[in-house]
């Protein structure tokens, strides 16, 4: 894992849009892997910002997104697919067909869930996955205890991702208390993986995915065994790295590589 870290959320949002942006100019038609959340939005706002004022082309990109809530449906302002075309899809040129978010009023879950891992390996697999990760440490809603090695499923939420996520919908009891999400195993078939985190709340479950041991009750502690993960964090969720001027030695060598 690479650990960027980054003096405030901007820098956070503007490095890790960067990554995004420089896959969809090398690649055209990758396909991208989104998450929902407070994490990605400047990520989003800024690939915003890179298709208006610098042309930069989705038309050939395709997208999945990690999870939606059981219960809600597409139009619901708290559905992540509301979010995801307010946040992003409303403002780049990626064809509305294009992209996939699990439905939340699905009939036949176990269907649709072997349908949506069917399109992602239909499509290829997933190029980049944006990851946001939860104070309870995970990625997508796979919650302590789930599966390293499971795919896009039904969860039950935990009462620390209902209280978080309870900002976001009027009164906690609004929450769903279900979920369709990717899973573990999913996630790490994507070829990159690019980690967004920020502030103080997020330190101790940072500390644990990325120093801490391969453990389902972190199971954003799986992504050390991915390959090609980068993690951008400000200085407040990077403050219980124990490595941190390491990783910050290792950013300025590389800049110093890039400017001899
Ligand atoms: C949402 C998702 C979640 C969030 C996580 C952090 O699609 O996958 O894992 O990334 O709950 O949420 P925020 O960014 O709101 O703190």
């Amino acid at each position: 894992m690479e650990v960027v870290i980054c003096k405030d959320y901007d820098e956070v949002s503007l490095k890790a849009a960067r990554v995004v942006a420089d896959l969809v100019h090398a690649r055209p038609d990758a396909v991208l892997g989104f998450a929902t959340g407070s994490s990605p939005m400047g990520l989003y706002r800024e690939l915003a910002r890179l298709h208006k004022e610098e042309a930069l082309d989705f038309s050939k990109a395709s997208s999945f997104n990690l999870d939606e809530y059981c219960g809600l449906a597409s139009d619901h302002p708290q559905s992540y697919r509301y979010f995801m075309n307010k946040e992003l899809f409303d403002h780049i040129n990626l064809p509305v067909e294009k992209t996939r978010v699990p439905s939340g009023t699905a009939e036949d879950w176990p269907a649709q869930c072997a349908e949506y891992e069917q399109q992602i390996a239909d499509a290829g697999g997933i190029d980049l996955q944006v990851l946001g990760i939860g104070s309870d440490g995970h990625i997508a809603f796979n919650e302590p205890g789930s599966s390293l090695g499971s795919r896009t499923r039904l969860v039950y939420l935990t009462e620390q991702t209902i209280a978080d996520n309870s900002r976001f919908f009027e009164k906690q009891e609004d929450v769903p208390r279900t979920a369709i999400s990717m899973g573990v195993g999913s996630i790490l078939e994507a070829r990159q993986c690019v980690v967004v985190a920020s502030g103080a709340n997020k330190s101790p479950a940072l500390a644990a995915a990325v120093e801490g041991p391969i453990t389902c009750m972190i199971t954003a502690s799986a992504l050390q065994l991915h390959p090609d993960t980068i993690i951008f964090c400000d200085e407040d969720a990077a403050s219980q790295l124990t490595m941190r001027e390491y990783y910050n030695w290792i950013q300025q060598q590389k800049q110093a590589d890039k400017t001899t």
